[in-house]
């Protein structure tokens, strides 16, 4: 497996902890497990935990203890009343959250069985007041600290709690239903507040799914968890008055976890304050967000994590927090806010409300319904978590399994965040028109548990209800899948099989599986508990050939980023080109003993092609066409071509022109002609606008004619000497495969081009060609591009020829510009071969990472199997050079319309 050549570069560091015991695995099969999806409904929460392999369902109450959480643990105290577990975890919050450096680490002493009276008095009984744990005969006269079970509880108490006195203090008033802002409301938190009564409003900062260079990852950071500050403000200026809190979540769960900024935090606090509203944390992962900020924020790179989360919590009215998280516990939840805050003040006596729900529904206020050993786990977790070298360990493990996949070509999310990597699943199935109602995503996690024994969970279309929202919120529904990670469980070996096993799926996404919702598809959170059903699909060609191509070329624009317009443009020339017969239905397949065309390698009657520039990334789509003829004779074929070359010049009349075509007319076109082609046709939508091109045989006057008749081609088109220079050149193994003119009205740069056949030629022979007659030929790139795409050889190459083209324009006539071609298709075992050669190239040509992305994408988006099944999709590859030794490739390819279009799964 290739591994991300980032690793190397990145500084060694050194193990954080040890493993001291492990759990043995039950090797399951992949029969097995399918059998039990069945019975669970192919549920993955349903799926039994100890039959499954790696697990990435959560990282929350997932973590491997550390040995000092396992030492506390035997420590803990089940009493009743007030177990040292509680005071503890008091001062462990005052700690971690207030003391910044300044820790005192009561928790020692109880821990070594060392507390006396005067400990207990002096410490862990004493009066605190104004911070977010108050002490002594503060916490009991204005409770402000309240455990639980876990993240959820201290939500709900929260929620309810508050809608329950807002409730009370508007009776009687026309008030409208309260609000909770947040940055991003996990699942549980948004279904809890809108449970107690609130509306919720989502602002997180724009550019959550905006790609980010590869090569930055671990360099820099965007901090996409934020929240839209702007937006925020905004939306209360325009609801004064009605918003009850305002929640960040850190790292924002919501958002692909990614981290919040410390700058965010300041200016949220600066925006509650001044509009007097509450401000608080939803917590979970309020460790690995300081890390976040210390490698990446200015001004926090020599401050310690304790001193981060000190400040990042000074900011805050109150939290809720999940200890299964960043508390490194398998239970255990809080609830506290600011003694004496501008929370504490608006909803004076809710402490007093808090704790006597706290105690009816969960346990009294110093257990809150979790064990005292539990309570010990926390306290130690908490110091555990925020260690620097456990957090670097611990994000760096994230972001190299999001490189690995990166590696591997599978797009995440990117930059990974904090303690889970997101698959982007529209990248995953780029081209495969999938419908968000698909939920084709989960059908990927079905196909992931069932085939490797891996559970990850959807979060996207299915998690997030996209059926049940409004088209506005749709849009903002993002596909995604996450692999959470849990914290000293997983090692390389895990994320290496991982990443492997999406790879394989990857390969194969065109026969992933649709899933439907069998059961309970409107229950609250229905994730955990809905049946569902895996839903084959079909992969075979039912439209026509220009819903094909349309689709294809639709495709192939996106890829290379171009706007609707110019995709508009693309789709109405190939509707011009195709009109007649592009309404026919594709056959399954095609009678190969007749007439077909030989535009395209599987004789679909078009073959796509993008160009993309080696230096910039920059790229140009095209199509190439051949007007089909009524019947096959050449005849028919001469009429079809020209009925279309009238069509373009009608339709294009401001940027096309024949008049150089008909300056030729009678020499490729001439009444008894020859040959098995008359004219192909291609468009490009290139910066300039919209480009139309003729190709001709040169042998339509005769195969034995075809150097003479392109001499004459070139003489009338006041280029003899261009000519000359190429056919100085030709040896007796090669010969004129086509010609073609642009029809472009701009008879100056119009180019005229000549394309050549090299029969068994090397590639220094067809590179010494190209520089005795291009200036800006390079016999080394030539070579080194064959050596590349042949997979090693530098010829002779004696399958199918490889070919040259030489362009010429009256403007430079003294400066051809030279291309060559490499029939890759008849050179590899399959497409998969083809494509490690062009990845291997673009490492070697250090090319820009959008000209690989754009690559990936444009395979992705005519590809309808996996690569290795066969050779077929790429054509031929093509090297241009031109002025200033810009170098740009073309890649050729196949629609594949009539390949056996079978994927075995
Ligand atoms: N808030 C956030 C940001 C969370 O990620 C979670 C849980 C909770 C609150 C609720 O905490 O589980 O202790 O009740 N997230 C887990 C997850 C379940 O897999 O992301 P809880």
């Amino acid at each position: 497996m290739a591994s991300s050549s980032m690793s190397l570069e990145s500084p060694l560091r050194a193990p954080s902890h040890q493993a001291l015991t492990v759990r043995s695995l039950l090797n399951t099969t992949a029969e097995e497990r399918e059998k039990i999806l069945e019975d669970v409904e192919y549920n993955i929460f349903s799926f039994p935990a100890g039959l499954v392999i790696c697990d990435f369902l959560s990282d929350s109450g997932t973590s491997a203890m550390t040995d000092v959480q396992w030492a506390a643990m035997i420590r803990g105290d089940e009493s009743y009343g007030r177990n040292w577990g509680y005071y503890c975890l008091l001062e462990a919050f005052r700690d971690v959250f207030e003391r910044g450096n300044a820790r005192q680490h009561a928790f020692q002493s109880i821990l070594t069985g060392t507390a006396t009276v005067e400990f207990y008095k002096n410490n862990l009984l004493k009066a605190h007041e104004g911070g977010f744990v108050n002490g002594g005969i503060n916490q009991l006269e204005d409770p402000n600290f309240f455990i639980l079970p876990q993240g959820r509880c201290a939500e709900f108490l929260l929620f309810s709690t508050l809608r329950g006195m807002i409730a009370e203090s508007q009776q009687g008033t026309a008030s409208g239903t309260p609000i909770v802002i947040s940055n991003g409301f996990f699942d549980t938190t948004g279904a809890n507040a809108s449970a107690a009564g609130f509306v919720l409003e989502t602002f997180t900062q724009p550019g959550l799914t905006d790609p980010f260079p590869e090569e930055l990852i671990g360099k820099r950071n965007l901090f996409k968890g934020n929240l839209d500050v702007d937006a925020t403000e905004a939306f209360l200026d325009e609801h004064a008055g009605q918003v009850a809190l305002i929640l960040m979540t850190i790292t924002n769960n919501w958002a692909a976890a990614q981290p919040v900024s410390m700058a965010n935090i300041r200016a949220a606090a600066e925006l509650a304050k001044r509009k007097e509203i509450p401000l608080f944390f939803d917590a979970c992962r309020f460790a690995e967000n300081a890390l976040f900020i210390q490698d990446f924020e200015t001004g926090y790179s020599d401050k310690s994590i304790p001193e981060i989360v000190q400040e990042m919590f000074s900011y805050v009215d109150g939290f809720t927090i999940s200890l299964k998280k960043d508390g490194l516990s398998n239970m255990g939840g809080v609830l506290c806010f600011r003694d004496k805050s501008l929370f504490a003040e608006r909803h004076k006596g809710i402490g007093s409300h808090l704790k006597e729900r706290q105690i009816l529904l969960y346990g009294n206020d110093s257990y809150g319904g979790m064990s005292g050993r539990d309570l010990m786990t926390c306290v130690v977790g908490l110091y555990e978590v925020t260690k620097e070298n456990y957090l670097h360990n611990r994000v760096l493990q994230v972001r190299s399994f999001a490189q690995k996949l990166l590696a591997n070509n599978i797009s995440v999310l990117s930059p990974p965040g904090g303690h889970a990597v997101y698959l982007d699943m529209d990248n995953f199935f780029y081209g495969c028109d999938r419908s968000p109602g698909d939920f084709a995503a989960v059908g990927f996690t079905l196909e992931l548990l069932k085939e490797y024994g891996i559970r990850a969970a959807e979060s996207g279309p299915f998690g997030w209800q996209w059926d049940k929202k409004s088209p506005e919120e749709q849009k903002k529904i993002p596909n995604l899948v996450r692999f959470a990670v849990p914290r000293h469980v997983m090692s390389d070996e895990h994320i290496n099989y991982t990443v492997g096993a999406i790879k394989k799926l990857h390969d194969r996404r065109h026969a992933m599986p649709n899933v439907k919702i069998t059961r309970g598809k409107d229950m609250r959170l229905r994730h955990f508990a809905c049946g569902m059903k895996p839903i084959p699909v079909e992969n075979t060609i039912g439209g026509t050939y220009l819903s094909e191509a349309s689709r294809q070329l639709s495709h192939l624009s996106r890829a290379i980023g171009q706007d609707d317009a110019i995709t508009k443009q693309l789709l109405s020339a190939l509707s011009l080109a195709a009109s007649g017969w592009g309404q026919s239905p594709v056959p399954q397949s095609i009678n190969t003993s007749g007439w077909v065309s030989s535009v395209s390698n599987d004789h679909a009657p078009f073959e796509y092609s993008v160009v993309l520039d080696q230096r910039t990334g920059e790229a140009e789509l095209r199509f190439l066409i051949e007007a089909q003829p009524e019947g096959t004779n050449i005849e028919q074929l001469q009429e079809s071509a020209s009925k279309l070359n009238e069509s373009i010049a009608a339709e294009y009349s401001t940027r096309v022109s024949l008049s150089r075509f008909e300056l030729v007319r009678d020499i490729f076109m001439p009444k008894q002609a020859e040959g098995n082609f008359a004219a192909w046709h291609s468009y490009a939508s290139t910066k300039d606008g919209p480009e139309w091109k003729i190709y001709l045989s040169p042998c339509a006057s005769g195969k034995d004619k075809s150097l003479s008749s392109t001499r004459m081609a070139f003489e009338r088109l006041g280029m003899k000497s261009e000519w000359d220079l190429v056919e100085k050149t030709m040896t007796s193994d090669d010969y004129v495969i086509y010609t073609s003119l642009d029809l472009s009205s701009e008879a100056d740069n119009a180019r005229v081009k000549v394309y050549i056949a090299h029969n068994g030629a090397s590639a220094s022979i067809i590179a010494q060609k190209h520089e005795a007659i291009c200036p800006y030929a390079s016999s080394f790139e030539i070579q080194r591009f064959f050596e590349s795409m042949s997979g090693g050889s530098l010829g002779p190459y004696q399958g199918k020829p490889l070919l040259s083209c030489f362009a010429f324009t009256s403007k430079a006539p003294g400066r051809p510009v030279g291309t060559v071609h490499f029939p890759i298709d008849a050179y590899s075992k399959n497409d998969g071969e083809v494509q490690q050669r062009i990845e291997r190239y673009m490492l070697a040509k250090s090319v820009p990472s959008l000209y690989k992305e754009r690559y990936r994408k444009v395979i992705a988006a005519v590809q309808r199997r996996p690569l290795a099944e066969r050779p077929g999709i790429h054509s031929w590859v093509s090297l241009k050079q031109s002025a200033g030794g810009a170098l740009s490739n073309a890649f050729y390819l196949s629609p594949e319309l009539f390949a056996p279009m079978q994927i075995p799964i």
